[in-house]
């Protein structure tokens, strides 16, 4: 049975999404059951993993390497959990062909990973590191030895720091840094690499590195959020526009989109649902994909949001081949008054943390009786097929990969006899790619599917305590145990997606 979808109207619409009203089918059948479960993937479908060079490589001055904004943010005290570094993180640097062997072992078809703009430059511009540059292109090879297909990302938020010290994303000169990091690695790598993402969530970039400080460089500043969030986007327009001159395969830009669904039908709700939702899931796609911002972005910054220049429209604007999106929650919202520091809610007596509600005059409501992630993330499926669909309403029907989802539960930090049992992230995966098997039975184009993550890694700001991998890492002796969900995972590739709907 085809079961009635939300589609496009979620944002707008007065529902109140608790577990207490039925949303759809999938939360009385949540493992099986819905026909187009059994619907198999493209046979083009790509399926694959991804991670990024901070949270996994460690290294972070080998051969020649520049210090990034991590790399300082990490040795200042008290900004990291437990103050973990990424000195040594996942030893991706020197374990990678081991880590590639264990992805063909698990039928990996792609594998998507970040470069670290410091190896490779090592102050950002000017002088290139010829064993940064090695480094990747080992990584490649061994990739492509495997028959897996490397996904480069350009800039998964480990700015040089030396870049940094110039105003960093503030600066509008970093559209011509970007742009000259670019044209190095588009050169060296483009006859190897055939799909390319300029960057990885521009709005997490600047939420938390510019407007809530929880990620480097650690500004917390309400007039520098906008300029930082404009000149990154001129900085992908600027890295697309390199590529069409040196470039022959495809580009396109990661964003993460968290679907917002008001809490209520009042019209308080519903504004403070639009201003969420224009601050992160439009106010990268919009200017990308239309030439424009949302209206709302002057309401939430108020005379902190500039006039631009409509050459800066221009640039951002670019064509691109693909979109990635990165899904992982919800949020169902409501309004609240300014709160200018982090809020904790108990619920259920367990304390969940909230994002200041400054400047957005928002916040996101806890659904009792919901599965949440250690991170505090609802599960909620739903969700992608609705962003899926909402993408291709808003922005048309461009080629869409999924290049990160998953989740953090709790896993031991050592396996037991060479098992790691994880059935809540094995549960969380099935869902969501169901979730894709019927947006593309509905029609959209989505090419491919990166779990997040290959492995534990250091999770940002939260040091290695949230666990995200599918193979489960010892970060004593730093061993790699493939948990129950790559076991999972691993057939579903093999089968194409046929397994997705038998019992866990
Ligand atoms: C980021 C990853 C991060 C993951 C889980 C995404 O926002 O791209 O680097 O580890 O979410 O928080």
């Amino acid at each position: 049975m085809l079961v009635k979808q939300n589609v496009s109207a979620y944002i707008y619409s007065p529902i109140r999404f608790d577990k207490t009203q039925k949303c759809c089918d999938w939360d009385e059948k949540p493992h099986g059951g819905n026909d187009l479960m059994t619907k198999k993937f493209p046979d083009t479908f790509l399926w694959g993993c991804a991670t990024s060079a901070y949270q996994i490589e460690g290294a972070p001055f080998a051969d020649g390497k520049g210090a990034s904004i991590w790399d300082r943010f990490v040795n200042t005290p008290g900004l990291v959990n437990n103050g973990d570094t990424g000195h040594i993180a996942c030893d991706h640097y020197n374990r990678f062909r081991e880590d590639v062997a264990l992805m063909k072992q698990l039928g990996m078809q792609a594998y998507r990973f970040s470069l670290s703009w410091a190896r490779i430059l090592p102050n950002g511009i000017g002088e290139v590191n010829p064993l940064g540059v090695k480094f990747y292109s080992d990584l490649i090879d061994e990739c492509l030895r495997n028959d897996i297909e490397p996904i480069v990302t350009l800039y998964h938020w480990d700015m040089p720091a030396a870049l940094d010290d110039l105003g960093g994303w503030l600066n509008r000169d970093c559209a011509n840094w970007f742009a000259e990091y670019a044209e190095v690695v588009f050169k060296a790598y483009d006859g190897r690499v055939k799909k390319w993402a300029t960057l990885n969530e521009p709005w997490v970039v600047t939420d938390g590195g510019y407007l809530h400080g929880a990620l480097a460089p650690g500004h917390r500043n309400k007039y520098e959020a906008p300029i930082a969030s404009h000149n990154i986007m001129r900085a992908h327009g600027a890295a697309v526009k390199v590529y069409r001159r040196v470039g022959k395969h495809e580009i396109g830009l990661v964003v993460n989109i968290e679907p917002k669904y008001p809490a209520s039908d009042k019209a308080e709700d519903l504004a403070a649902t639009k201003r969420a939702h224009a601050y992160m899931n439009e106010q990268y796609l919009h200017p990308a994909m239309l030439g424009h911002y949302p209206a709302e972005m002057t309401d939430i910054f108020d005379d902190a949001w500039p006039v631009w220049p409509q050459e800066d429209y221009d640039l951002i604007c670019q064509k691109i081949d693909f979109l990635g999106v990165n899904y992982y929650t919800r949020s169902v919202t409501r309004y609240e008054p300014y709160a200018n520091s982090d809020v904790t809610e108990v619920v259920g007596g367990v304390a969940f943390h909230k994002a200041p509600s400054w400047p957005l005059r928002a916040t996101r409501v806890i659904q009792r009786g919901a599965t949440y992630t250690e991170t505090g993330w609802e599960v909620f499926e739903q969700g992608l097929f609705d962003t899926l669909n909402w993408v291709k309403n808003t922005y048309g029907d461009i080629p869409l990969y999924i290049t990160e989802n998953g989740a953090a539960f709790f896993d031991p930090p050592r396996a037991n006899a060479g098992r790691v049992r994880d059935p809540l992230r094995t549960d969380y995966l099935q869902r969501h790619l169901t979730a894709i098997s019927n947006a593309i039975a509905a029609g959209v184009n989505v090419k491919g599917y990166m779990v997040w993550s290959f492995m534990d890694n250091l999770e940002w700001s939260l040091g290695f305590s949230k666990r995200f991998g599918i193979v489960h890492v010892d970060f004593e002796t730093l061993e790699r145990t493939p948990k129950d969900s790559a076991r999972y995972y691993s057939k579903v590739i093999a089968t194409n997606g046929e397994v997705l709907s038998e019992p866990l």
